[in-house]
């Protein structure tokens, strides 16, 4: 890969980061969503921008024994933080950017963008490759934990490589999506949280 300043933004915060989440918090956070989203056991999961891989922890909870996490992540450091943290066979840990994804057409029944999704820089080629990526009938979703405003602030404090991945409403979002040939299910925002969720047209094998 060539350089990249983003790139390496993450590869410097990577050992740090889960030092900044509250464990208990984020995991009791990422439970209730993945109740709410009634993941089930045996999907193919795509955890996009999965840094250190909290979101797929959580996810393999729900996951039975043919249940599948595909952890994608651009930050090398990052998804070293994550395979020392995370360890399960059920995992394929990918060193990708968002889009351009080694993975075959209709691989996943869901992809869940948790806490990422601002920083991809071209959000309508990766719109189109997650569309690629899904099977018909699959989902996804673009979410956070907190509202819009706190994360945009964060990031407009944190230095030149992210200053300007800002967060659009979950409104322009859903056009977005919309205009990529995705069924928007819900575009939802509020001081807490941040939602965008969507169907890839098609009948579920
Ligand atoms: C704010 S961190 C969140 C990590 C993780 N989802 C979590 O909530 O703990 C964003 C992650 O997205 C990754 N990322 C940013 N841009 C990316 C891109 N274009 N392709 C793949 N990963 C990317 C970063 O390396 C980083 O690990």
């Amino acid at each position: 890969m060539n350089s990249d300043p983003k790139r390496d933004f993450f590869d410097g915060i990577a050992a740090k980061w889960d030092g900044w989440v509250k464990p208990d918090v984020l995991g009791a956070a990422l439970r209730r969503g993945l109740e709410r989203f009634n993941v089930g056991p045996n999907e193919t999961v795509i955890d996009l921008g999965c840094g250190t891989g909290n979101l797929t922890q959580a996810l393999l909870v729900r996951l039975s024994d043919h249940g599948r996490v595909i952890a994608v992540d651009f930050s090398p450091r990052m998804l070293d933080e994550a395979r020392r943290k995370v360890r399960d066979p059920r995992v394929e840990w990918i060193n990708a950017a968002a889009k351009s994804l080694p993975l075959d057409d209709a691989s996943a029944d869901r992809i869940i963008c948790f806490s990422a999704w601002p920083h991809f820089s071209s959000p309508h080629d990766v719109t189109l490759e997650m569309r690629r990526a899904l099977k018909p009938g699959g989902l996804l979703h673009v979410w956070h934990t907190e509202s819009r405003e706190t994360i945009n602030a964060i990031h407009a404090g944190a230095g030149e490589a992210i200053r300007q991945d800002l967060l659009a409403p979950a409104t322009e979002l859903a056009q977005l999506l919309e205009g990529c040939g995705f069924e928007v299910l819900a575009a939802e925002e509020d001081d807490a949280h941040y939602l965008v969720a969507a169907r890839k047209p098609g009948e579920k094998k």
